[in-house]
């Protein structure tokens, strides 16, 4: 018999096992209760708008919802603290994937949970770390990718800001980035600078400087690429050799569930190749939402970039990248990259989705996609001044609502929230759209019947 540390016996341990199912056990007995979206319970009501006026007052300001869970909910279900229950078609603007109280989920935080540590950090990782990445990275050289690192981060901006770092460094001096229009890449002091969102800036000292380039037009394909490769030729033109990185979104998801094309990023990357420009691309909010498990194994661009950003639905955020680009010692570290139970879901959540039938034109995520749109397809036929669409891909679907009214779409949700169905806005005016994430591990066709009754009720409430 092969020698065992006494972490893997812990783990071997019958008690351990049968606590971790008892645990699942009680978790599926108490949420097999929540069946259907239910209002807030009269005699929590009160409590309840205790704490968030308090939670609200504390955190400097209102919650966008009035939402706070209970802490379980089933499925696709959530039951906040005031007893209410809701449909979770943005799961934490794309976080929850797999939905709420997840056996296999829960198991697998559980895992996490008893390790000896609550983080994980740059100077100490456990055994469920060299797992992961190994999963992760074997995933992103699926169809050849060439991939050689990883290095995992606390959140998808600080994932950005690491691919940054890495481009700026190899490409010193270079202080320019290129970006598209619309774009949404996070908050942090670099990176606002980037998304483009003057609001998300305001304030705030300039750190980078960004030239835009406009995304594609699935309505003009020739022409969108031409006006891209003419912008971008006349950047390069205008400041020769200071352009460090091209950041891209292959969908833009913040910006308004716009879908790329394979030719438009390909043109840009070729013109970028030439003149030494590292590709970035940002999938903190496609991964795992095409019907490839990476956005950019979707539209075909493998070999073609340098650095990919994941977070969200990974549970995990890293930049995953080329050894041309690995940094020099001391530029990119962080105290702590993400809990063991993170660790662990995602570990669980990335191999389910990769093996287990989500994926290709006959997986849960295409099949998904078409059920819903068809749904809000027939919505749009039936109510052609209220609703378009629906736009987007897999698990991302988006509808213009109102001729694109940013204030009437807002209302929308405020008045969807309050019918039991928690969705977001993307975009701005005069482009608004009201946009779901949904929760593909758990979602069901009956729950997208479900959330187009809801969504047809809501509409007609509003003029
Ligand atoms: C495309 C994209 N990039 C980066 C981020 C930033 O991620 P985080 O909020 O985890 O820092 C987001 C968040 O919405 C995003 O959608």
């Amino acid at each position: 018999m092969s020698k065992k540390s006494i972490g893997t016996t812990f783990f071997e341990d019958s008690r351990i096992n049968e606590a971790k199912q008892l645990l699942v056990d009680a978790v599926k007995e108490h949420s097999s209760k929540i069946t259907k979206v239910k209002p807030a319970d009269p005699e929590l009501k009160q409590s309840y708008e205790q704490i968030l006026e308090e939670f609200g007052s504390n955190r400097g300001g209102k919650l966008f919802y009035n939402y706070i869970g209970s802490g379980i909910g089933n499925g696709s279900l959530v039951e906040l603290a005031d007893g209410s229950v809701k449909y979770d078609f943005i799961t934490g603007i794309g976080v929850h994937y797999f939905g709420h109280s997840h056996p296999g989920v829960i198991a697998a935080q559980i895992d996490g949970a008893i390790t000896n540590t609550t983080m994980s950090g740059n100077l100490q990782q456990n055994i469920d770390s060299p797992k992961l990445f190994k999963l992760i990275l074997d995933q992103a050289n699926k169809n050849g990718g060439g991939f050689d690192h990883m290095f995992m981060t606390s959140s998808g901006v600080m994932a950005a800001e690491n691919a940054l770092k890495m481009a700026f460094q190899k490409k010193h001096p270079a202080s320019r980035v290129l970006a598209f229009e619309g774009c949404f890449m996070g908050r942090t002091m670099a990176v606002a600078a980037i998304t483009d969102k003057h609001v998300y800036r305001d304030g705030l000292p300039k750190t980078l400087d960004v030239d835009y380039l406009p995304f594609y037009d699935s309505n003009d394909h020739e022409g969108s690429i031409k006006k891209v490769v003419d912008k971008l030729e006349e950047c390069f033109k205008r400041y020769p050799g200071q352009y460090a990185a091209m950041c891209m979104e292959l969908i833009q998801g913040e910006g308004g569930y716009w879908v790329g094309h394979k030719d438009f990023f390909m043109a840009i990357i070729d013109i970028c190749k030439k003149n030494n420009v590292s590709v970035i691309v940002d999938e903190v909010q496609t991964f795992m939402r095409t019907k490839e498990l990476f956005a950019f194994q979707y539209f075909e661009l493998d070999k073609h970039v340098d650095l990919v950003n994941i977070g969200k639905n990974s549970q995990i955020c890293a930049t995953i990248y080329r050894a041309d680009h690995k940094p020099r010692p001391g530029l990119i570290s962080q105290t702590f990259t993400s809990s063991g139970s993170a660790i662990n879901a995602a570990y669980y959540i990335i191999n389910e989705v990769a093996n287990n039938g989500y994926l290709g034109e006959d997986g849960k995520i295409e099949k998904t996609h078409k059920y819903f749109s068809s749904k809000l397809e027939e919505l749009s036929k039936k109510l052609p001044q209220k609703i378009e669409g629906p736009w987007g891909m897999g698990a991302m679907v988006g509808m213009t609502l109102f001729k694109g009214d940013l204030a009437k779409s807002k209302e929308f949700t405020f008045k969807l929230f309050e019918n039991g169905v928690l969705s977001f806005i993307a975009g701005g005016n005069p482009f608004t759209r009201v946009r779901f994430l949904v929760p593909m591990g758990a979602i069901t066709n009956t729950d997208i019947d479900n959330v187009i009754n809801i969504i047809e009720k809501t509409l007609g409430e509003i003029d």
